[in-house]
């Protein structure tokens, strides 16, 4: 039942010629063929697309697409959702073949993030070649680490936590609970989950939130080299505003990325970053962090 990584990401535009430029020539992903009028595919690696991206009349994260290493896998995962009273919906053969995989399913967290599910590795096997020159994305071996990490509130964060462990096989990598209210007894505090479901440091991150308007907080993509993370940083000054900065420079502490972050045409941020760490989930104890960042990371709507 265990989820094997984030193999593709749904996102809704209300612009979708202002995210093909954004798309190719700030992240530098390579566009690939669509399958029909209003959507936009682009690679990163060899997989046919990483990124699904469809004209609508709202802005926002629609769904990870959580892949699955068999059907056996897959099934389980379906059942298990079942079992936690999930609502399951399987896509059609038709709807499978478009998204490239053998077998899609739909459904949603206890938070109402919606997710997708699904199995087989459909390879396309030309070059992949960055329209901004991006040097490589790092995506492990085979595609092993998925194409980085997607970041969800959760309003009912115990809850939601639990569910991803218990039912779709995640694990702890990072805990914290952070005070923002200066940590005095009226002080709840924030609480942080990050989940690994392979190598990458974590795929999925929960913060007892509110619920975002964007659908996600932000996802990371991970470049090959630190250099790929500051030629992208220029372009997005360059763009002066068009592509808004949203944190500078920085390092995090839990999984060690230097990275900043940028608002997508869909409202939700893209961390671009370089040198994650790599655990081993056999033997990985859970770290509690007490801090977000070594340096830098300054957000645009901090005053400081
Ligand atoms: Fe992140």
């Amino acid at each position: 039942m265990a989820v094997k990584s984030l193999g593709y990401v749904v996102i809704r535009t209300t612009d979708l010629v202002g995210w093909q430029d954004f798309a190719c020539n700030t992240v530098g992903l390579m566009p690939a063929p669509s399958p029909r009028e209003g959507v936009a595919l682009f690679r990163m690696d060899d997989r046919p697309f990483r990124f699904w991206v469809e004209q609508s009349d709202r802005d926002g994260f629609v769904a990870p697409g959580w892949e699955f290493a068999s059907r056996e896998e897959f099934e389980a995962a379906l059942a298990a959702l079942a079992a936690a009273g999930r609502p399951v919906e399987r896509a059609d053969a038709q709807e499978a073949r478009i998204r490239q995989v053998y077998e899609l399913a739909r459904s949603s967290d206890p938070a109402g993030n919606a997710m997708e599910l699904f199995y087989g590795r459909f390879v396309d096997y030309a070059p992949f070649v960055s329209p901004a020159a991006v040097s490589g994305f790092v995506t492990g071996e085979h595609g092993a680490m998925g194409l980085g990490h997607v970041v969800f509130t959760a309003p009912n964060f115990a809850e939601t936590h639990a569910f991803y462990k218990d039912v779709l096989g995640f694990g702890d990598t990072d805990l914290g609970r952070f005070y923002l209210m200066g940590g005095g007894p009226d002080d709840p505090g924030v609480g942080f989950a990050f989940l690994h479901c392979n190598g990458r440091h974590h795929s999925l991150a929960l913060g007892e939130m509110p619920e975002s308007p964007n659908g996600a907080v932000h996802m990371m993509l991970e470049v090959a080299t630190l250099e790929d993370v500051g030629r992208a940083y220029d372009r997005v000054l360059k763009s002066k505003g068009k592509v808004p900065l949203s944190a500078t420079l920085g390092r995090h502490v839990n999984d060690k990325m230097t990275s900043f972050y940028m608002q997508t045409p869909s409202g939700f941020d893209i961390e671009y970053g370089w040198n994650g760490l790599v655990i081993d989930p056999a033997t990985w104890v859970p770290t509690t962090s007490l801090a977000v960042s070594d340096w830098g990371h300054k957000w645009a709507h901090e005053s400081e």
